[in-house]
């Protein structure tokens, strides 16, 4: 299903050309072009923290459950970026319950497991274009809860995921390898509820320094809400 066209700007060394690109569903049977990208990624990541990767047998698996990726093609038909949208239901992988979401309301949660964007194409806002063209599916198949985890040192994917609206509701380490509950990576939990048009008002705020984990976690446990990303000073907005 094809969800957007447009042309998109590709850096190769010091020169820059424009390009059209097709942003569309991916199907069951290209997942293994997927995985491939996404090892391609994060191969070349610095800090491998930021994003926890998954196999071709987790992906399919997830596909079956009613999984969405949505792709975006260049004009060669390559992969060149792709969002990753599951439905866990009532499953612990649930984020919903990390926020302390209503029980009933567990089965309306749509978690943006991940994106990822070609080196070459960065800059030309994929992750938002890929967010743009996730909503109204989501609308339509009755989702109302959008939930993420984001690396506390992804400063890319934290301005984008929060200028589209998510809130920052907890942090923890999620994703142990076993029942060392120690041994995760540091992940905030963001948060926005499709339905809610109100503005939330508030009577106190605080900015932290992104790095400054625990008074994050103490702000959390004290009602806050992370809602706004300061890039050159590094800092987050809480607010109650
Ligand atoms: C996070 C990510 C998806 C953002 O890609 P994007 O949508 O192309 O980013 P934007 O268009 O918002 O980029 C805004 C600016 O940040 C820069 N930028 C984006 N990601 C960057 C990165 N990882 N390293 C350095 N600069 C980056 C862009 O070049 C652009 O700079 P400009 O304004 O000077 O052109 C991409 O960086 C990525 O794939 N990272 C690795 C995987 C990852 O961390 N995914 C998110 C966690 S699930």
């Amino acid at each position: 299903m094809e969800l957007k066209r447009g042309i998109l700007a590709k850096y190769n060394g010091n020169n820059t050309t424009n390009h059209p690109y097709i942003m569309r569903l991916i199907k069951l049977e290209e997942l293994e072009k997927v995985v491939s990208f996404q090892n391609f990624v994060y191969d070349l990541l610095t800090d491998k923290q930021i994003l926890y990767i998954v196999s071709y047998e987790d992906m399919i698996e997830d596909m079956k459950l009613g999984a969405k990726i949505i792709g975006i093609f260049n004009k060669e038909d390559e992969l060149i970026a792709y969002r990753h949208i599951s439905f866990p239901g009532l499953s612990d992988r649930n984020l919903g319950k990390d926020i302390q979401l209503p029980e009933n309301e567990l089965v309306k949660v749509a978690q943006l497991e991940r994106t990822l964007v070609h080196p070459d194409y960065r800059g030309n806002n994929l992750q938002r274009i890929t967010f743009q063209g996730a909503i109204p599916l989501l609308k339509e198949l009755g989702y109302r809860h959008l939930l993420t985890t984001i690396s506390p040192f992804n400063l890319f994917s934290l301005l984008n995921t929060m200028q589209n609206g998510l809130k920052i509701k907890a942090l923890k380490q999620k994703y142990q390898t076993g029942k060392d509950t120690n041994d995760g990576l540091w992940r905030f939990i963001l948060h926005k509820d499709l339905e809610s048009i109100i503005d939330i008002d508030y009577t106190q705020s605080v900015t932290v320094p992104l790095e400054d984990l625990e008074t994050q976690q103490n702000l959390i446990n004290d009602g806050f809400i992370g809602v706004e990303l300061f890039t050159q000073s590094k800092s987050v907005k809480y607010i109650k």
